[in-house]
């Protein structure tokens, strides 16, 4: 009986229509030739979004840059309750966008949007200048990093649970990225270093440890974006410290979107964003939300529980 009950749970996942795409805008490995965007095969670490016209059959080519635009989004996940309201934000290649706002502003909503886990009913994200609708959703998921609060880790080794972020990755690739987020250093003291078998979603790392690996998964891929939700939950001070090192080296030269908990990160943006009830109610840097005295002058000297 228990194994007619799983499995009628296994068929409803099967019939579960497939999720649509009509993206045709897809991203390429590219190099330039005489200020000329070329396909290539080559790995040259250059991508280009291919944009075939259907109106006239050309084909162009625009450098993945990394440039995020939001103009007016309204956006609800069930009809009549709209949840986000005239959102307009921009991203330039390499800024840093730090959203802020009381739980259920629509600090999560708005980067389901990004990735397209949801679309929106009004108005228009640009990529690189591409409206997101023509991208297709893989090679746009593949061009975005994600570091969220809950991590996903699989039976495996350390190695391919790194590896995960890009699945040609070499071993020295996978290392490298363990470097960058400050994770090498507690792989190497496992028993088995990076041949270590992880099981039941990471059962035995701490919860420290775990988010060290999703950064380094995060930081394999290398994505121009990344979309950050900085974790609550409380580590040691001196693990938080080291994942804290982890995420800065990874935003660093991307452009990054965070949901921010820590006052440094926030601090450190080119832009902070409060929300409150799914509208834009202040934006600028640290400096000038302070003097406005308003919204985020209150949560910054009620010490600073963002969440
Ligand atoms: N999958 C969903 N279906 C319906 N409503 C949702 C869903 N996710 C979030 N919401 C609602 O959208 C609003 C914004 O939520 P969210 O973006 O998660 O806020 P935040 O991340 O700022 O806490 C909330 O009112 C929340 O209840
Ligand atoms: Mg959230």
């Amino acid at each position: 009986m228990t194994g007619i009950a799983a499995t009628a749970r296994v068929f409803d996942l099967i019939d579960r229509p497939p999720e649509v795409d009509d993206g045709y805008v897809t991203l390429v490995r590219c190099k330039e030739e005489n200020g000329e965007i070329k396909e290539c095969e080559e790995r040259t670490g250059m991508w280009a979004w291919k944009h075939p016209h259907q109106a006239d059959g050309t084909v162009t080519y625009t450098r993945l840059r990394g440039d995020v635009r939001m103009f007016d989004v309204d956006f609800e996940y069930e009809p009549g309750k709209p949840v986000l309201r005239g959102i307009s934000l921009y991203a330039k290649p390499g800024q840093k966008v730090a959203f802020v706002g009381a739980t259920g502003a629509g600090k999560t909503t708005i980067t389901n949007l990004i990735n397209r886990f949801y679309d929106i009913a009004d108005g228009k994200i640009r990529y690189d200048g591409i409206n997101i609708n023509k991208i297709k959703k893989a090679d746009l998921r593949h061009s975005l990093g994600m570091v969220l609060q809950d991590t996903n880790l699989f039976t495996g080794t350390v190695m391919d649970n790194i590896r995960y972020g890009k699945l040609d990755a070499t071993d020295e690739e996978c290392i490298a990225a363990a470097k960058l987020a400050g994770a090498d250093d507690f792989i190497t003291r496992l028993p088995e270093g990076y041949n270590t078998f992880i099981s039941g979603n990471g059962a035995n790392l701490s919860q420290g440890q775990r988010q060290l690996l999703s950064i380094a998964r995060a930081a394999v891929a290398d994505p121009p974006v990344m979309i950050l939700d900085e974790a609550t939950s409380s580590i040691d001070t001196r693990t938080e410290a080291i994942v804290q090192r982890g995420m800065d080296a990874l935003m660093k030269g991307r452009t990054v979107f965070v949901i921010a908990h820590r006052l440094s990160t926030v601090k450190n943006s080119d832009v902070i964003i409060v929300l409150d009830h799914g509208r834009i109610i202040e934006r600028g840097t640290h400096e000038q939300l302070l003097e406005q005295k308003g919204q985020y002058y209150q949560l910054y000297t009620g010490a600073f529980e963002l969440e």
